[in-house]
């Protein structure tokens, strides 16, 4: 039986929240995120892995050169991207896009991903949810070839004191409204302690602090 025809039946918060998720993040995606999006993907060529991939939001922006292989473990929010693929797959501008209802941490991603296969590894806004973002980074550093890219654009720990206490009191709560999002990690640590090489990178603010960034495999 094809898997994917039954995919596990997630609680109804959790389908409410892919369904109004592009909805919610409309108004921060127009003014800020969707243009860095652009500028992280649309140059991207050859096999790209594509982390927690939500409601599909960055599959638009594939170029014909991308052969992306997107993973995400809502079967709620795998739905939601369905539906953006079917809107544009006739399109021969667009990259291909395979869909593998899988998260970091599932043992089928070791054989489904072989290590050193991968041009680029990409992750926007996910790593906040991931349960283990350290892992995440491990295994995509693992599947990389050498010279690959992890592209990144993640909402972040505040750089003040004061921004960091504020985040640690409201984080309990949030986490449970927003789906096992943190406000308060620190992506940027973990791939440099990884001895990845920055290519570029931006710190920015839109309510809250935001990091975007291009790290090479050296
Ligand atoms: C806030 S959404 C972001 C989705 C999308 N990447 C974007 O840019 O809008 C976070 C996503 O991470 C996914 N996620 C949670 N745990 C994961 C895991 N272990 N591996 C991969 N993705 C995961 C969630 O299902 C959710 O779709």
């Amino acid at each position: 039986m094809d898997q994917k025809l039954v995919s596990p039946k997630e609680s109804l918060y959790a389908r409410l929240f892919a369904r109004f998720y592009d909805r919610f993040m409309n108004r921060i995606e127009t003014t800020t995120l969707f243009e860095r999006r652009k500028q992280l993907i649309r140059p991207l060529k050859g096999k790209v892995l594509e982390i927690g991939s939500g409601t599909g939001i960055n599959f638009p922006l594939y170029g014909s050169e991308a052969d992306v292989l997107a993973i995400e473990p809502s079967s709620a929010m795998m739905d939601k991207a369905k539906e953006k693929i079917t809107s544009f797959q006739s399109n021969s501008d667009h990259g291909t896009i395979r869909t593998e209802l899988l998260g970091i941490g599932d043992p089928a991603l070791e054989s489904l991903v072989p290590p050193k296969s991968m041009d680029a590894v990409i992750f926007t806004l996910v790593l906040c949810t991931i349960p283990d973002p350290e892992s995440a980074i491990r295994f995509a550093k693992s599947r990389l070839k050498k010279g690959g890219k992890v592209l990144i654009l993640e909402h972040v720990r505040a750089s003040s004191r004061a921004g960091r206490y504020l985040q640690n009191i409201i984080n309990p709560l949030w986490t449970k409204f927003a789906q096992g999002c943190n406000l308060n990690r620190d992506p940027e640590s973990i791939l440099k302690s990884e001895g990845f090489r920055t290519v570029t990178e931006e710190h920015f603010q839109n309510t809250l602090p935001f990091y975007y960034a291009i790290y090479e495999l050296i």
